[in-house]
């Protein structure tokens, strides 16, 4: 797909809302290779070839995107992008500053979605008061995933407090069982880091550090002490942990050789494409400490300017479909996110959605929602890598707690 400048995209938007063009395939960019993830895109690809919209799949694998982001670069730089990019927070906006997103301003207009899609949403699929994406629905990090036969066989009570989950762990780890199911790869590290810092220092701390990028903040006890929980969840992981896909410590937990897993709820999509039932085979609770807040990312599909008049207008009818309340909750009940909308009924979803849903909701109203770090809500890529960097040497035993927080006031500091 060749790539043109500005006045093609008000072309986009034109076309975006007229039926005369035939529909083109879509050439879609994404990292939705797990399970749970193929389970959740198929229904994508199924409401779109209701409507006569080809799926030309460009599945990139890598969990949190960052593959997936590189080889956008490549295909644009080569003057050939995709139709259609799954993309995260920050991301958006620095594709949108290039002047490389189509202007989905029509179909926004025409589909309501000022109305509908919270503000949190909005700051990263608007740029210049247009519409550049379509959010597909809202995950957050916060969250722990837990064999509820392993806890009731261990007569363990869903933790509440840090104090109380590191007492489960330790039971769990006594019983021979791996009590924390992990991935050793940066952003699931990252992941985990979300969580913690919300633990220690709710969102006061978690926004002066990360989103204010405070130097005070970075350095400070409170973080030192961030790094000492996330030395302790070290004791706690298997032997093979380092490099594993965070869909295989998913099944860990699923299947029972571990207890807990702190990931994002696209884990959950893993839990129901294995036929499991929330509140009986597994458990879904807020990191400990961080209930109140929830750290979230939305998945948005931005498009990208083309000439091509069929492919606008399959980017005008894929960027609708995306925001239709109907495909909202089909796609949200298997993803595991909620949905991007706030007009979305909760009634098909499962115990551990309707959670989420209430949780985003109250979060938002209360001011406790927060960006997620690791995965592009907080910050721009350069600042996200650079907290990777000293997150993931911490947790491999590079640096102790204090070294850490001084590491990572200088990394953000170069980084920004
Ligand atoms: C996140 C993304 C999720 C899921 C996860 C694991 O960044 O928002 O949809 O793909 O990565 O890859």
């Amino acid at each position: 797909m060749r790539y043109f400048g500005k006045k093609s995209m008000i072309a986009a938007a034109l076309m975006a809302t007229t039926s005369m063009a035939q529909a083109a395939d879509v050439e879609v960019l994404h990292w939705w290779t797990s399970g749970g993830e193929a389970a959740a895109l198929n229904v994508l690809k199924e409401d779109l070839s209701g409507q006569g919209i080809g799926w030309n799949d460009m599945p990139v694998a890598g969990g949190g995107g960052e593959s997936a982001m590189t080889v956008l670069r490549a295909r644009v730089t080569a003057g050939d992008p995709p139709t259609a990019v799954q993309m995260l927070g920050f991301d958006i906006l620095d594709w949108a500053e290039e002047g490389a997103l189509a202007d989905l301003n029509a179909v926004a207009a025409e589909e309501g979605w000022d109305a509908v899609v919270p503000a949190a949403l909005q700051a990263f699929a608007k740029h210049d008061g247009k519409w550049i994406s379509a959010p597909v629905n809202v995950h957050s990090t916060n969250w722990v995933w837990a064999n509820k036969a392993i806890l009731d066989e261990l007569g363990i009570a869903q933790p509440g407090s840090w104090d109380e989950f590191v007492a489960a762990l330790d039971a769990v780890k006594a019983s021979g069982k791996t009590a924390l199911a992990h991935g050793g790869q940066a952003w699931q590290d990252a992941t985990i880091f979300d969580g913690i810092v919300l633990s220690v220092g709710g969102v006061d701390f978690y926004r002066k550090a990360f989103i204010d990028l405070d130097s005070e903040a970075l350095g400070s006890d409170q973080m030192v002490e961030v790094f000492n929980r996330m030395a302790t969840l070290r004791g706690y992981v298997d032997d093979n942990f380092s490099g594993r896909d965070w869909n295989l410590a998913s099944a860990m937990v699923i299947n029972g050789e571990a207890a807990f897993q702190i990931m994002g709820d696209w884990a959950k999509g893993e839990f129901l494409n294995a036929g499991k039932t929330p509140g009986e085979d597994f458990l879904c609770f807020r990191v400990p400490g961080s209930a109140g807040a929830v750290s979230f990312n939305s998945d948005q599909f931005a498009m990208f300017g083309v000439s091509d008049k069929d492919a606008m207008s399959a980017q005008g009818a894929m960027a609708a479909s995306i925001m239709s309340p109907s495909f909202q909750s089909a796609f949200n009940v298997v993803k595991g996110s909620v949905p991007a909308r706030t007009d979305v009924p909760n009634d098909d979803f499962d115990a551990c959605g309707k959670q989420g849903m209430a949780e985003l909701a109250a979060a938002a109203e209360a001011d406790t929602l927060v960006g997620s770090i690791a995965h592009g809500h907080a910050n721009r890529a350069s600042v996200k890598n650079a907290i990777y960097d000293v997150v993931t040497a911490h947790f491999n035993g590079e640096y102790d707690a204090e070294t850490a927080a001084e590491e990572l006031v200088t990394a953000v500091e170069i980084a920004q």
